[in-house]
This record gives structure tokens, C-alpha cells and sequence, in this order.
């Protein structure tokens, strides 16, 4: 392993500390990483001679659609080293299993699997304090894990009895959430009298899903995967999840870490 190829999404910001802290361990111990945005790259143009990081957070018990559809659009590869890692706020149970059935019917070779606990970015948003607290110790097993990677003691567990279940589970929930889209309580929409039209939340939407034509506010389209990015970055609050408490929102980073 001297040089990795990661490929990631982040919705709030707790799966960039994580990546760009493997990254640093990584690095620090020789090994380049290039980093890649998921919701940039194609599948297909994945080098299969460098080994492969993917990093994703955990949602609705398995991951974001257009994840899995990266993930299941990867190229077959003959014995390339593959390695995952997801942050979660609390279970998932329904993506270690299913993706190492996927990659190792490709043909990749899965070198490690870790989900690392960092701060819950939906429903009930702790303090700031207790948030900062998660983030440390993630971080710390974001090292530990790169470092294991790095000395071939990481481990892609076997695939656990329920991981199917949880899976089909996790597309059943998802596929419900898209069908009712339209509806008014799962369609989040703008408060007008708080948005400036700044249009951040246009640059942010790594779906494409929010437009804004000139002069008017922010429309969201159908497509939304509720990665709740721009609800955790507007700057005036004015895109509420209602799906959280009392509309509170996340942020693990800085909404310029993902304008670059
Ligand atoms: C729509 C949605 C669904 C989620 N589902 C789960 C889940 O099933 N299990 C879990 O432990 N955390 C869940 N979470 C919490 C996130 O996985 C967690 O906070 C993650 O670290 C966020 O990473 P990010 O900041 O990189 O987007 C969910 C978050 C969102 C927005």
C-alpha cells in the first residue's frame, strides 16, 4: 500500500474529519492518499492499480442512494485492495455485510471495514460540548484504524446474519422517503423571510437538487437524499429540518471544506 485513492461523501461534515484524518496518518507514515469526492467522480474511472478507500456516512441504517450507486457501479477489478470506513451517530447494520458481498463478487480484496461513532447530525443534536467530545474520540479511532490498515491488522468482518435484512430494511425506508417527496412534511422547504438568497445551498447540494433563479428564493426539486448538508450550512437557518428537534442543526467542518 503506497498509494490510496479515497473516495468519499460527507452530508455535515463528520466523515471529512474522519477521511482527512486517515489521510494524515497515512501520510505521515509515507503513504500518498488522494482524496475524491463521490458525488464528483465516475465509478468507472477508479485506478485499479492504486488501492481504494471509501468513505460514507451512515443513513436510514445503510447509506445515501447515490452512494450505493457509486458503490455497486465500481468496475470489476482483479484482487484490488479495498478498504471502507462509515461514521454513524448511532447502529447501522445494514452496509458492512451487503458491500463486502458487492466488492468481492467484482473481484476486489476487502483489507478493513470500521464504523466510527461521531456526533448524531439528525433528530436530537447535542451540546456543543458533548459533540466535541464525540469528535475527539472519533478521531482518535479514525488514527488507530489508518494505522491498522497501514500494519495489515484491520479486519473486513464476516457478513452478519442480520446485515441482509437491515438492508433491504434500509431501501425499503429510503424508497418510501423518496416517494413522499412532494409531501409537505418530508419536502423541508425555505423560510423566505430568512433567506438572503446568498445561494450557498445551491453550491452545497451535492445532487444538484436546489436551484435558484434570479432574484427569486431557493427551489428544492425531488431528489433530495436528506444528507441535510443545506440545512446544517445555511447561514441563516432558513432551510429547517423538521425531522430535528426543534429544527437544530450540525455542522463537523466548515461549509468551505466542501466548496473546494
Ligand atoms: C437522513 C439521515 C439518516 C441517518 N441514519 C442513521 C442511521 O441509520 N444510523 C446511525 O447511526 N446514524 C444515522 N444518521 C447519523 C449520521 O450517520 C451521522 O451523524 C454521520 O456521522 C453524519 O456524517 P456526515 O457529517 O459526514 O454527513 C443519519 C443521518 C441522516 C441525516
Amino acid at each position: 500500500m503506497n498509494l490510496i485513492d479515497f473516495y468519499y461523501f460527507s452530508g455535515t461534515g463528520n466523515t471529512l474529519l474522519v477521511v482527512k484524518k486517515m489521510q494524515e496518518t497515512f501520510e505521515e507514515n509515507g503513504i500518498k492518499v488522494n482524496l475524491y469526492k463521490i458525488e464528483e467522480s465516475d465509478p468507472k474511472s477508479v485506478n485499479l492499480d492504486h488501492t481504494i478507500g471509501i468513505g460514507f456516512p451512515v443513513a436510514f441504517f445503510s447509506t445515501y442512494p447515490f452512494v450505493w450507486d457509486f458503490l455497486k457501479s465500481l468496475p470489476n477489478a482483479n484482487g484490488t485492495d479495498i478498504f471502507m470506513v462509515d461514521t454513524l451517530g448511532g447502529i447501522s447494520g445494514g452496509i458492512v455485510g451487503p458491500l463486502q458481498e458487492i466488492i468481492k463478487k467484482k473481484g476486489y480484496n476487502p483489507i478493513g471495514a470500521k464504523e466510527i461513532q461521531m456526533p448524531l447530525n439528525i433528530f436530537f443534536i447535542q451540546d456543543a460540548k458533548t459533540n466535541e467530545t464525540k469528535v475527539k474520540k472519533g478521531l482518535i479511532e479514525a488514527e488507530k484504524y489508518a494505522l491498522d490498515l497501514i500494519n495489515k491488522k484491520s479486519e473486513w468482518d464476516r457478513v452478519p446474519v442480520l446485515s441482509e435484512g437491515m438492508y433491504l430494511f434500509s431501501k425499503g425506508l429510503l424508497k418510501l422517503t423518496k416517494a413522499n417527496m412532494h409531501q409537505k412534511w418530508f419536502k423541508f422547504g425555505i423560510k423566505e423571510d430568512e433567506c438572503r438568497k446568498c445561494g450557498i445551498c445551491v453550491k452545497l447540494c451535492p445532487l444538484k437538487n436546489i436551484t435558484m433563479e434570479k432574484g427569486k428564493y431557493p427551489e428544492r426539486g425531488l431528489n433530495c437524499e436528506y444528507c441535510l448538508r443545506c440545512a446544517s450550512f445555511c447561514p441563516r437557518h432558513a432551510i429547517p429540518c423538521k425531522f430535528n428537534y426543534k429544527s437544530k442543526t450540525y455542522r463537523g467542518a466548515k461549509a468551505k471544506e466542501f466548496l473546494k
